[in-house]
């Protein structure tokens, strides 16, 4: 039977394939997950820096097919290419610790990398690209001010920067062949098959669990948060909007009541672990604050996170106590340490 690209059967039989790099990652593996389950089929692409373990529990599904694969090898990429509907561009090197490890890597794979992906998407005539992008990209706000989708960006680290070039380059492909789209994510949090201690919510649930004690450097930084099942909503949310309303756009994706000085998040953690002691250091070590609007998300896709940081404290809380994970300092949990 012939479907066409980007077809949409009613009975939920055919939604077209979405490629996915980064596939095996912290938000890359939930989202797969959610693909599956809602009838697409599926191609991870992916170098595996982390393994492949959290591909496990549905790697036996016939909808899903894993590449061990990198984004700066166009001739195994394009091979992958053939019969994709949709891809989602996830693969990077995560997070400011892990870039200033390895520059060179950092800017070759979420730059170089992620233009390669966009331009063998245009040639294949894969119509629809999203484009994983950080709320980091904004960097410092002016004072209390809300940043939007047309504010400056102004990145405090190599990170930002890293994703700041492969945005404008990607956008400008955009044609009446092309559609990419940017998401700006906030920071995410939460469990996940591939799980990331290296995040804020996630090291301060850690550390109040297992150490007791967390140490904060500043506390007045604002950073907008989402649970990683919300960005994988997120995400089904623009697969499936008409490519008129979404193509060739940014998009922050977060929620407005989702905003926090992290010495509110302090707090929160400080509900779900009551014992926990908090020492403040006034050196701020990351220079990065921002507040950000997701007024355009929610108005024009109907798309509001359904869960809290409240939420995710308590659901680590829940996994730590039942011993999810062996060893929480494993070095697969943290990005920086893995090249
Ligand atoms: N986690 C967050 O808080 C957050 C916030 C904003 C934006 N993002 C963006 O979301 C995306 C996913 O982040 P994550 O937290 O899931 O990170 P992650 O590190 O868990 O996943 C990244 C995945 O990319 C793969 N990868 C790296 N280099 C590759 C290459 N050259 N070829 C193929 N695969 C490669 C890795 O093996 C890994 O599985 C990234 O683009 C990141 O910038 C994440």
């Amino acid at each position: 039977m012939f479907f066409p690209r980007t077809s949409k059967f009613l009975n939920g039989a055919k939604l077209g394939t979405v490629l996915v790099t980064g596939g095996a990652g912290y938000i890359g593996s939930m989202l797969v997950s959610e693909l599956l389950k809602n009838g697409y089929q599926v191609k991870v692409y992916d170098k595996m820096m982390f393994g492949v373990e959290s591909l496990a529990s549905f790697k036996s599904s016939p909808n899903l097919q894993i590449i061990k694969g990198d984004i700066l090898d166009t001739a195994s990429l394009e091979r992958n290419m053939i019969d994709v509907d949709t891809v989602v561009h996830t693969a990077a090197i995560v997070g400011e610790a892990a870039c200033a490890a390895n520059q060179d890597l950092a800017i070759r794979t979420n730059y170089l990398g992620a233009v390669n992906v966009a331009k063998i998407s245009k040639a294949y005539g894969i119509k629809r690209f999203i484009y994983f992008s950080t709320c980091s990209t904004y960097g410092k706000s002016d004072d209390e001010n809300e940043v939007d989708e047309l504010s400056p960006l102004r990145p405090m680290d190599f990170y930002g920067e890293t994703k700041i070039y492969a945005e404008r380059d990607i956008i400008r492909l955009a044609d009446e062949k092309f559609s990419p789209i940017i998401l700006r994510l906030s920071t995410v949090y939460g469990l996940s098959h591939r799980m990331r201690f290296d995040l804020v919510v996630n090291i301060f649930s850690k550390k109040a669990h297992h150490e007791g004690k967390i140490t904060v450097f500043g506390g007045n930084q604002w950073r907008p948060l989402i649970h990683v099942s919300d960005v994988v909503k997120a995400v089904l949310t623009i697969l499936e909007a008409s490519l008129s309303k979404v193509g060739g756009r940014v998009f922050n994706v977060g929620g407005n009541t989702e905003n926090y000085l992290i010495s509110d998040l302090i707090n929160l953690v400080k509900e779900v672990f009551p014992e926990v002691q908090v020492e403040t250091l006034d050196a701020m070590t990351d220079q990065r604050s921002y507040r950000v609007k997701f007024g355009k998300i929610e108005q024009e896709l109907g798309f509001r996170p359904e869960h809290t940081v409240l939420d995710g404290i308590r659901e680590i809380k829940n996994a730590l106590d039942k011993k999810t994970f062996v060893n929480v300092e494993d070095r697969r949990y943290y990005n920086h340490l893995i090249q």
